[in-house]
């Protein structure tokens, strides 16, 4: 059965083709044939966005604030059976998938202070008798594109500050990802939001995607790099603004007065997690001489210890990777590390577990160079590389030498080198002593290089990219 489930104009419809989506942690788990929607239904939900903006953009404060609240409300109200839709469908563990829950819960109620906090700025004039003042108005319409890794706090992140400023919003997540998309959508449906304003089409992104950057306002687009530099270009051409967040390939530096222990932990939690399907996930470690060896042992003991499994299994701490076209992509970027001679240190294999779902084992490589493929590209898998070198300033070296720049992260007890790292890596987020991945919910989120693409997301620095600026000067 074909499930109707695209958001437009208030009303729920299906689309032409269904694509069936089923459990990465049990492949004979069908949840659900869903109905993709067509260019013309993403016409209409630009003209219903459109139509309703007006109101919704000369909304009290108040009142956009009250339904963020509500958003909120309804995302924690809802928590458990959320994570559970989570973990079923995008193989998060319910733990972690619950933590994504929460921290979507957050951003919703953040923003729902935002609402009531939007800037402005009165200035005098250069003029006797006038005055200026610097307001912020709603862009309109935007386009929001969201991948299937944090299919609920992506969104979120990105439809919480276009609602609290004003916008109305087409959002097409991920196609991966529908039964948690479409659990999000009626959450915000049944908000008390008006008609219009938030629609969801499902597709993908080659023929929706762009249908969507083709009537949009703006474009706020979390993905590969590849579709984010075509969207750029598109969005270019439409002289219309665009956000992208994009790949990494997050350094983890360990300098030899770090405790191997705590560096091991920290390097495990940041490489393997949520099986490594972050943008922040540490995917190159870069380790001094003296420490290597033992940071590697225990690494490795780590590792082999991680119980990888069923999503909802309790036991599970590391699942499956999201589908076959990822599971294959990472063992190619194996076969290609392996090429190159690199040091398997553990893994490298799928896993045939109870269930048949896409298993693959953490796999820590050493011995590798910095030119190698596996650390030039981002793998987005449950992989990671070892890069040794001689002393911080080469660690420093190999780690900015990457055309990604989004997370970057140092283990070591030297306020000097943690220092002289924060001021000298080039990366949008520097984590001392802590793992890549895993960021707060009120602060700015981004990277430098080909990493991002516009204004940062996230905190109060949303506020640039969801608003545009009038001068008004006024004689009185
Ligand atoms: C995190 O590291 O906690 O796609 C969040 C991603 C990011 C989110 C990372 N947009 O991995």
């Amino acid at each position: 059965m074909l499930l109707e489930k695209n958001l437009i104009d208030g009303h729920w419809s299906g689309g032409s083709a269904g694509l069936e989506i089923r459990n990465p942690s049990d492949l004979s788990d069908t949840i659900g044939t869903y109905g993709l929607a067509s260019k013309d239904d993403v016409d209409t939900a630009f003209a219903a966005a459109r139509k309703a903006q007006r109101d919704w953009g000369r909304a009290t404060i108040e009142n956009r604030s009250l339904i963020l609240d509500a958003i909120a409300r309804g995302i924690f109200d809802n928590k458990d059976r959320l994570a559970r839709i989570l973990a079923r469908e995008g193989g998060k563990t319910v733990p972690d998938a619950l933590g994504e829950v929460v921290r979507a819960g957050h951003v919703a109620r953040f923003f729902a202070g935002e609402a009531l906090r939007m800037p402005g700025e009165k200035l005098g004039s250069v003029r006797p008798n006038v005055d200026v003042e610097v307001t912020r108005d709603p862009v309109g319409v935007v386009g929001l594109i969201t991948p299937w890794n944090f299919p609920i706090a992506t969104p979120m992140w990105k439809i919480a500050p276009a609602l609290a400023f004003g916008n109305a919003v087409v959002w097409k997540p991920s196609e991966k990802t529908p039964s948690i998309s479409v659990a999000v959508a009626e959450i915000v449906a049944t908000s008390g939001i008006p008609t219009g304003v938030f629609n969801m089409v499902i597709g993908r992104g080659n023929d929706i995607g762009t249908a969507v950057i083709a009537k949009a306002d703006a474009i706020s687009f979390t993905g590969s790099l590849a579709t984010g530099r075509r969207i750029a270009v598109a969005c270019a051409e439409r002289l219309i603004r665009c956000q992208m967040e994009m790949g990494g390939k997050n350094p983890l530096i360990v300098l030899d007065d770090a405790n191997p222990d705590l560096a091991a932990d920290i390097a495990v939690n940041g490489a393997f997690f949520q099986q490594g399907q972050r943008c922040t996930a540490s995917s190159r470690l870069i380790v001094t001489e003296k420490i290597h060896d033992a940071f590697v042992k225990a690494c490795v003991e780590r590792i082999a210890k991680l119980r990888v499994g069923n999503a909802l299994k309790p036991e599970t701490q590391i699942g499956p990777v999201i589908d076959d076209s990822q599971f294959k992509k990472n063992l190619s970027y194996i076969a290609s590390a392996k090429s190159e001679n690199a040091h398997l240190a553990i893994g490298g294999d799928p896993l045939e577990l109870e269930n048949k779902g896409y298993y693959l084992a953490p796999t820590l490589f050493s011995d590798t160079s910095n030119a190698m493929r596996i650390n030039r590209e981002e793998v987005f898998g449950p992989v990671a590389t070892v890069i040794r070198v001689a002393d911080y300033d080469t660690a420093l070296e190999v780690a900015n030498n990457t055309e990604y720049g989004l997370s970057a992260g140092i283990v070591t007890t030297s306020m000097k080198y943690a220092r002289h790292f924060q001021r000298n890596i080039e990366a949008g987020m520097t984590m001392l002593n802590l793992p890549t991945a895993g960021v707060d919910y009120h602060t700015p989120f981004g990277g430098r290089k080909l990493s991002s693409y516009g204004q940062r997301e996230q905190g109060r620095y949303a506020v640039e990219f969801y608003t545009q600026i009038k001068t008004s000067y006024l004689s009185v």
